[in-house]
């Protein structure tokens, strides 16, 4: 059998560098059959449930769109429309859909129960669990990153990359992405610095990791609270905010966003991410987020919408990914 089939996704430290490659190389074959029109009925006839606690735009279209694709059909489910709201619990919730169908999704981003909750699912569940983001990981995000830096520089070695952001544990939000980020670009050699203020700390063990993954594989991990340390010669920034986000063109709020409600907040506002901040970085340096951005807080139009603004690309490598990880995981032999 592939040693790909029946497994859970739920972080990409369960899989090794040699099975990442092999999940880029699956996604890149997808994308260009994608580009061609050429048919990929790899999951003919099979059923998943995605499982939503939070909202999404991007991981549930490219998990629906992707599934379907592929020849499947996902049901969405939102957990407020579902026993859960009356205290099911997680292992009954995985027994029963896993019997209803070929594989579980789901998105749990509750600090201190969404990692739990995921692991307690893939305990129970006969088919495969994935992970659409939970308080730890979002094991998605960090491959559709993986594949576009790959796609656009190619060997990612001693590549400069910065992340500048990052929830303190103390904070209680998801600290997913720039977790995923930090473990993962260190395994393909980058030199990663992680750049946030004083206080937003991420946890010592997601450091520690990070840092035996650099040793391993020939990166690099610096932590700093410096940010111009982190724009200085970088090849690939990737910057967010911790500011109040309210899209002007609806007016809404958005959910989980962190609202300036205080001062510790307030003062990091001007970590936003400018044009004379890009200066600093390579010529050629390229700008990415995980989406939503904030345009107002977080980064300045001209960048988000500039040339060196690669957000896009990384966006749709989220549906070529996802088809990879789930054919592997639930088609082969
Ligand atoms: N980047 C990301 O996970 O986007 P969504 O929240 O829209 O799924």
């Amino acid at each position: 059998q592939s040693i790909f089939r029946g497994r859970h996704f739920i972080n990409l430290e369960d899989f090794t560098k040699e099975e990442v490659d092999t999940i880029l190389e699956v996604s890149l074959d997808l994308k260009k059959k994608f580009a061609m029109g050429e048919p990929t009925p790899y999951l003919l006839h099979q059923s998943m449930f995605l499982m939503f606690f939070e909202q999404s735009t991007r991981t549930r279209n490219s998990m629906e769109a992707g599934f379907a694709q592929l020849g499947g059909h996902a049901g969405f489910l939102d957990s407020s429309s579902m026993q859960i709201s009356h205290g099911e619990s997680a292992k009954d919730t995985a027994i029963i859909l896993s019997r209803f169908g070929h594989a579980i999704a789901c998105r749990y981003c509750n600090w201190g129960y969404g990692n739990k909750y995921l692991n307690e699912m893939a305990k129970w569940s006969s088919k495969p669990v994935m992970n659409l983001q939970c308080d730890l990981y979002h094991p998605f995000q960090a491959l559709a990153d993986l594949m576009t830096m790959k796609e656009k520089i190619g060997d990612l070695k001693r590549v400069k990359i910065s992340i500048i952001w990052a929830y303190a544990e103390s904070h209680k939000k998801p600290i997913s992405v720039p977790v995923s980020q930090v473990l993962l670009f260190p395994r393909y050699g980058m030199d990663v610095t992680l750049a946030h203020p004083k206080g937003w700390e991420l946890p010592d063990w997601v450091i520690a990791q990070a840092k035996e993954n650099a040793a391993k594989y020939g990166g690099s991990v610096k932590v700093t609270d410096n940010e111009a340390e982190a724009y200085a010669g970088a090849h690939i920034v990737i910057p967010k905010n911790w500011g109040n986000w309210v899209n002007d063109q609806t007016g809404l709020a958005a959910a989980g966003a962190v609202a300036v409600v205080d001062d510790k907040l307030k003062a990091h506002k001007g970590w936003k991410c400018t044009e004379a901040k890009m200066v600093a970085a390579d010529k050629n340096v390229m700008y990415m987020h995980a989406l939503p951005a904030d345009r107002n807080n977080e980064v300045e139009d001209s960048v988000i919408d500039g040339p060196h603004s690669i957000v896009y690309d990384e966006a749709e490598n989220r549906l070529h990914t996802a088809k990879a990880v789930m054919t592997l995981l639930m088609g082969g032999r």
